[in-house]
C-alpha cells in the first residue's frame, strides 16, 4: 500500500497551495494536547494550534466525553423551526461571556460565513429602518475576514484576490490607527463619513492575524469606534482568531470601552472539534428584523447551522476557557512570551517582536516576499526539529494551545533562534 501522501496526490486539491511548486503535503495520522504525529510518528509541536481552532489541546477528552454522549441522544435536525438543548445551553454559556451588550447569536458555518453573516445584517439592519442607502462598507487596509464573497471584499487587497476584485461589495479601507497616524486617520474617517452613506465598520479588534500578526492598540481603536457609533454605522468586530482567550481576555472587545454591535466567532468556538461559527448582535439589531412582515425577517440560513455535536463541543470549550487551569495558562504562557521576546531585545537578526495575550510574532530582520524562498526555507528548518510554525514572510508567529507545557514553549523558541542562526550562515543550512 502506498503512503497516505502519495495517495494524496491522486484525488485532493489542497487549500492555499499551489500544486506545482508545493506538491508534497505531510500525511498527520493522530494528535494529542500540543503535538501532531505524522504516518511516520514523527511528532510535530504545533505551535499554532492548527490555525488557532485546538486551543484546549488536540483531542481533548473532556470535549471528546461530551461529543460522543450527544452523539447518542441527537445528532441533527434542522435548526428552522426546530431548537435543542445543545444550542441553548450553547446560547446561554456565550452570552454569559460576551460583552454585555451582545444579546442574540446566529449560527453559520464557518469564520467567513460568520462575516459575511455579519455583513448582511448590518445592510439589511439599515434598509429595514428606512435608511437603504448606507451601502459602504469600511475596513482597514490589511485586514483579512475570510474568502467568500463579502469577506473577501472587505480583507485588505491581496494579489489572491485579483481575479475577483471586479465582483466586491462596496468597500473603503482605511489604515489600522497608532501614535503616529491617529490624528490623519480620523481626518480621513470623517471624510469619508461626510463624503459616503456608510454602513458598517468592520475590523480585527487588536490583531490582524493574516497581516502577520500586527497589532494595535485599544485606546487608537477606540477613538474610531466612538466616531462611527455616533454617527449610526454598526461596528463590527470579527474574533475569528483573537476570539475566546488568544489576546489575554475572553474577547479582545473586552479591552476596549465601545463594546462592537456585531461579533463574529469561529476557530477556537468548538476546540477544533468541527467548523461552526456564530455571529452575535444586540438587541437594537435583533430589533429591526423583529417586525409583522416577514421580509423583515434574516432571510440567510445554513444547513448544518446549529448542528448539536458541534453546539456541544463549543459549550464544552468555554467550560474549560473559564477553568481556573486555562485561564492560568493564558498568564503563563503570556509571561514566558515576554521573558523570551525581552530576551532577544538586542538580538542582530531580530527587527521587532510583539505579544498579545497569548500570541508572540518575531520579524526577523530580512527582506523577503510573504510566500518567498526565505519563508519556505524556515519552515521546513522548522519541521526537520519537530516543530509547525507557519511564517507569514519574515515574520515567524507562535499562538500556541494553551496547554502547551513549558518545556514545549522553550523547544519553540530555542528552535526559531536555532533556525535563524542556521539562516544567517547559508553555508551550513541543510534540508
Ligand atoms: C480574522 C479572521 N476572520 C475570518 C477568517 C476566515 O475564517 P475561515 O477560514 O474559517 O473561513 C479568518 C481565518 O483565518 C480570520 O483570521
Amino acid at each position: 500500500m502506498s503512503s497516505i501522501r502519495d495517495r494524496d496526490k491522486k484525488h485532493l486539491w489542497h487549500p492555499l497551495t499551489q500544486h506545482k511548486t508545493h506538491p508534497d503535503t505531510l500525511a498527520i495520522k493522530r494528535a494529542e494536547g500540543a503535538m501532531l504525529y505524522d504516518e511516520n510518528d514523527k511528532a510535530y509541536i504545533d505551535g499554532i494550534a492548527s490555525w488557532y481552532t485546538c486551543m484546549y489541546g488536540h483531542s481533548h477528552p473532556y470535549i471528546i466525553d461530551k461529543v460522543k454522549r450527544q452523539l447518542g441522544k441527537l445528532d441533527h435536525v434542522v435548526f428552522s423551526g426546530f431548537t435543542h438543548e445543545p444550542a441553548v445551553a450553547l446560547s446561554e454559556s456565550l452570552i454569559s461571556i460576551l460583552p454585555d451588550n451582545q444579546e442574540k447569536i446566529f449560527f453559520s458555518d464557518n469564520g467567513s460565513t460568520s462575516v459575511d453573516v455579519a455583513i448582511k445584517m448590518a445592510l439589511q439592519y439599515h434598509y429595514n429602518r428606512g435608511d437603504e442607502q448606507r451601502q459602504l462598507i469600511l475596513s482597514f487596509e490589511d485586514g483579512f475576514h475570510g474568502d467568500t464573497f463579502g469577506a473577501m471584499s472587505v480583507s485588505g487587497l491581496s494579489v489572491y484576490n485579483g481575479p475577483f476584485e471586479a465582483f466586491f461589495i462596496e468597500v473603503q479601507r482605511i489604515p489600522v490607527p497608532h501614535a503616529g497616524n491617529i490624528e490623519q486617520v480620523k481626518k480621513q474617517l470623517a471624510e469619508i463619513l461626510s463624503a459616503e452613506n456608510v454602513a458598517a465598520f468592520i475590523f480585527e479588534p487588536l490583531v490582524q492575524g493574516a497581516a502577520a500578526m500586527k497589532m494595535h492598540e485599544a485606546k487608537y481603536l477606540d477613538e474610531l469606534l466612538t466616531i462611527t457609533k455616533a454617527q449610526g454605522v454598526v461596528n463590527i468586530a470579527d474574533e475569528v482568531m483573537t476570539g475566546f482567550g488568544k489576546a489575554g481576555t475572553h474577547f479582545a472587545s473586552d479591552q476596549l470601552t465601545i463594546s462592537p454591535d456585531i461579533m463574529c466567532m469561529s476557530k477556537s468556538l468548538t476546540g477544533g472539534i468541527s467548523a461552526m461559527a456564530i455571529t452575535s448582535c444586540t438587541q437594537e439589531i435583533y430589533d429591526a428584523f423583529y417586525d409583522d412582515s416577514i421580509l423583515k425577517g434574516f432571510f440567510h440560513g445554513h444547513t448544518y447551522s446549529a448542528n448539536p455535536l458541534t453546539c456541544t463541543a463549543a459549550k464544552a470549550c468555554i467550560e474549560l476557557l473559564q477553568s481556573k487551569e486555562i485561564q492560568d495558562a493564558i498568564q503563563r504562557i503570556h509571561r514566558k512570551h515576554h521573558e523570551f521576546t525581552d530576551s532577544l531585545k538586542d538580538h542582530k537578526l531580530i527587527k521587532s517582536t510583539r505579544v498579545c495575550g497569548v500570541i508572540c510574532a518575531v520579524e526577523v530582520n530580512v527582506e523577503t516576499g510573504r510566500y518567498g524562498n526565505y519563508r519556505d526555507k524556515i519552515f521546513a528548518l522548522f519541521m526537520k526539529r519537530g516543530v509547525f510554525l507557519r511564517p507569514l514572510g519574515n515574520v515567524i508567529y507562535i499562538l500556541p494551545p494553551f496547554v502547551i507545557s513549558d518545556e514545549q514553549l522553550d523547544t519553540i523558541y530555542h528552535t526559531i533562534l536555532e533556525v535563524l542562526e542556521i539562516m544567517n550562515t547559508p553555508a551550513s543550512v541543510e534540508y
